[in-house]
């Protein structure tokens, strides 16, 4: 069943560069409402437990260790049909082919240090929002 809520994280790149509030300005523009935010670091191991779905990709070693290099700000969102709108409002993967206007096009640096991550379907969001924060249900 469709739900309303996404999952993001600004990644260690966008939190170096001090674009938090720039990131979290553009969301709330676009109608998203964050329900639940946190400033945090993950360790390596739990770096890799986040994207286990990749572990046998090529890049999977590095995402871990560029996932665990610094800050991040997990947040979920809430709008209607947010995982679809949310991936819409971030762009491509790779910035290169994200369009103009969109978070990753302004904000990533590589395909890697992509600037946000965003959630692929409603099932994933639920997962990855329950990684983050326990309770959630209580928002
Ligand atoms: P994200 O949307 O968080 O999901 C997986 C992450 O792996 C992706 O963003 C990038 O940060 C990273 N990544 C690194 N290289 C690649 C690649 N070649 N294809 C897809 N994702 C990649």
């Amino acid at each position: 069943m469709a739900t309303n809520r996404t999952f993001t994280m600004i990644k260690p790149d966008a939190t170096a560069a001090g674009n938090i509030g720039a990131i979290t300005k553009m969301i709330e523009e676009a109608g998203f409402r964050i329900v639940a935010m946190r400033l945090t670091h993950l360790s390596r191991e739990r770096a890799g437990q986040f994207y286990e779905v990749h572990k046998e990709r090529g890049f999977y070693a590095d995402l871990c260790a560029y996932m665990s290099s610094g800050t991040i700000v997990p947040m979920i969102l809430e709008k209607e049909n947010a995982v679809a709108d949310f991936r819409k409002l971030i762009g491509a993967t790779n910035p290169e082919q994200a369009e103009a206007g969109t978070i990753r096009k302004m904000f990533a640096k590589s395909i890697e240090a992509n600037a946000v991550h965003g959630s692929d379907s409603d099932e994933n969001a639920a997962i990855e929002g329950a990684f983050f924060f326990a309770g959630i249900q209580q928002y």
